[in-house]
């Protein structure tokens, strides 16, 4: 009986669905009439201006038209209680237990008479809405998936070897409609709320214009959209302008801005045309999608071998950006699409997301199209590729391969790993070109003379450079272990290796049951550890390391208790003071335990800048989420 409706705990544990029940709307879920000139807008406020002349004296706010899905929000006595997609606008689907894994969606709101403990803004959030918060209250936003996160979605997908997704919005549309809340808790969901549609309070009424529907919405906890008031259509129109080039700087999608009647009297008394309300207007940007000629396919190998196919282009603008490269995701979207070489195909650019290919244009087809077949050999090296069970991935497996050698080389040198200071791409690829370094192994054994054969070198430079590799033989093992590049050992899961293994011999003696055993090492990771050791390319780098002196052994073990003794952490995010490493290093010196994914187990978050699928993960489980300060003073408090 100690829950609260707004506990963390709320968020998760809802079991998969077998399909969604309807929820009746209590409003209409109206869609928008769209304005694409600055004409169209003048021509609007002249049409309504017909129906009610109060109109051309009314005031306005212009918000940015989120590229997202409507959800329908219910709270009774302050306590979210259902949630629904638009459906055809009468009726929706119930989504409640998918919505409650969005971490931005408020559990709960202030309500009068509420015993339950609050934090301090909550009295000045009430002073909001007049100290008099509603009893009831139906809300509508926006549920999207912000461009940064996106990506990293993407990018953890693509290094798991799994299918990559096309676009934000699809993402979102996928998760919020996913019958498994869990799924949905493990994508990055995001809300803004921007309107009114139900509001019983006894003693106060709804606000009367936009501007207050907003201050009072963000007053109550939701997090809502920037809207910017105008006097005037001709400060909209400036306003709207305002947003169109703004747009590729947002960290999320927009596809216009919508013009509200900011008087909601007004707007109502305004009437409907159909299922558009004639008090708003969306003012739709041009889409960010051309078509160009489909020029190549190329394949791009990754660190791990991941194939990646992308397009060659006919170089095209696209949104004042000339664009000659975009992905194609994997080799099956080629498929599922049916992308041919020589096709005219529909291109989209989004933010700083990298282009992608939406698909062919069919119609503009010559015949000379030419299908596309996945390479059955690496492109780099001419080796045979290879499939793993139930992954989308194709790899190339060859430990020399000269392009996954050389994300190798960069991701061995870089600051998390073995740290070469002066090491950067560009000589990287001249070593490797040069048939200097054949693999991570040969940096330990390069000479003065090899390096200033090289472009670019002098007897400073070399003698620099190999003053940091031979610097780079002390790292410690967990950095190595970070360096040789496993497949899902980071620097957490590196960490928690070195704790437990005192040498890499120890470590490739591990079996898969053993190694699962560890906290942080789940069934995948273990099985790729092993497999690492297993082959025989990657045992003879091993033995060149040891020649070279580069065999390092673990810290011994750090002494038990301290402030945090007993508690288990993950990191997730960028910190302001700490670097993850540091960070683990300041939990584990004075007791706490550091693991590599959020579980039951986990006892905090600590979570920075930009946390993304981990924070997603506490949320859901109900871990608490510590920032860089609360830990600080957690072990000061204890300490
Ligand atoms: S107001 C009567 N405001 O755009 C009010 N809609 O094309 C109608 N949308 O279905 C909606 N951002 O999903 C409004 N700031 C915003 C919006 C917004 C995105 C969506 C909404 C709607 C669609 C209409």
């Amino acid at each position: 009986e100690w829950i609260t409706p707004d506990s963390p705990t709320q968020r998760a544990g809802a079991p998969p669905a077998e399909k969604f029940e309807k929820v009746r709307h209590p409003a209409p879920i109206l869609s928008l009439s769209n304005a694409f000139s600055p004409d169209d807008l003048r021509a609007w406020l002249e049409r309504i201006a017909k129906v009610d002349e109060r109109a051309l004296g009314a005031d306005f706010v212009v918000e940015p038209k989120l590229d997202g899905l409507t959800v329908v929000l219910h709270y009774r006595n302050g306590v979210f209680v259902q949630g629904a997609t638009r459906g055809d606008g009468e009726v929706g689907e119930d989504v409640t237990a998918n919505l409650r894994t969005v971490g931005a969606l408020p559990l709960s709101i202030p309500v009068i008479g509420d015993r339950r403990p609050r934090t301090a803004d909550h009295s000045s959030l009430l002073s909001a809405v007049g100290g008099q918060p509603p009893s009831y209250l139906v809300v509508r936003g926006e549920v999207f998936i912000r461009l940064p996160d996106f990506e990293r979605l993407n990018a953890e997908l693509e290094e798991a070897g799994e299918k990559t997704y096309v676009n934000p919005r699809n993402t979102a549309a996928g998760a919020l409609r996913n019958l498994d809340p869990a799924v949905t808790a493990a994508r990055p969901l995001t809300l803004l709320v921007y309107q009114i549609v139900a509001w019983q309070a006894s003693a106060t009424n709804p606000p009367a214009t936009q501007t207050e529907a907003i201050a009072a919405l963000s007053g109550l906890g939701f997090p809502v959209p920037e809207s910017v008031h105008c006097a005037s259509i001709e400060e909209v129109i400036a306003a709207c302008e305002r947003w169109e080039r703004r747009r590729a700087e947002l960290d999320y999608e927009i596809d216009g801005a919508v013009v509200k009647i900011n008087d909601l009297q007004l707007a109502a008394d305004l009437g409907v045309v159909g299922k558009d309300p004639r008090g708003a207007i969306a003012y739709k940007f041009p889409a960010q999608e051309v078509t160009t000629t489909l020029n190549d396919i190329r394949v791009n190998v990754g660190r791990t071998g991941v194939l990646t196919p992308y397009a060659v282009l006919e170089p095209v603008e696209i949104g004042g950006v000339t664009v000659k490269q975009a992905t194609l995701h994997n080799f099956d979207y080629i498929a599922e699409k049916d992308i041919r070489v020589g096709d005219r195909v529909r291109l989209k650019r989004a933010g700083d997301v990298i282009p992608y290919v939406i698909g062919p244009v069919v119609d503009a087809r010559r015949g000379d199209e030419r299908p596309y077949t996945p390479p059955e050999t690496c492109p780099a090296c001419g080796q045979p590729v290879e499939h793993v069970e139930g992954e989308v991935a194709w790899y190339c497996v060859n430990a020399a391969c000269p392009a996954q050698l050389i994300r190798n080389l960069e991701h061995f040198v870089s600051r998390g790993a073995m740290d070469i200071v002066g090491l950067g791409i560009k000589i990287v690829e001249q070593l490797v070109a040069e048939g200097l370094v054949r693999d991570v192994a040969d940096l330990y054994t390069l000479e003065r003379d090899d390096l200033l054969q090289l472009e670019g070198f002098a007897e400073k430079k070399a003698a620099n450079l190999l003053a940091a590799i031979a610097a780079s033989k002390h790292q410690p093992l967990s950095r190595l272990l970070t360096a040789l590049g496993i497949r899902g050992v980071g620097e957490v899961v590196a960490a928690d290796l070195a704790a437990r293994y005192p040498d890499l011999d120890a470590l490739a003696a591990a079996t898969v049951e053993e190694l699962e055993a560890i906290e942080g090492v789940g069934p995948n990771i273990a099985q790729a550890i092993v497999d690492w050791f297993a082959r025989p390319a990657n045992r003879r780098v091993l033995e060149k390391l040891r020649a070279a002196g580069v065999w390092p052994r673990s810290e011994p073990p750090r002494p038990a208790g301290g402030p945090l003794a007993g508690k288990v952490f993950v990191i997730t995010g960028t910190l302001p003071g700490f670097t993850r490493l540091e960070a683990k290093a300041f939990i584990e010196s004075h007791g706490g335990k550091v693991t590599g994914s959020v579980s039951k187990k986990t006892d905090f978050l600590l979570a920075g800048e930009k946390a993304g699928s981990k924070l997603a993960k506490a949320r859901a489980l109900g871990v608490p989420i510590l920032d860089e300060e609360a830990l600080r003073q957690m072990v000061a408090a204890k300490s």
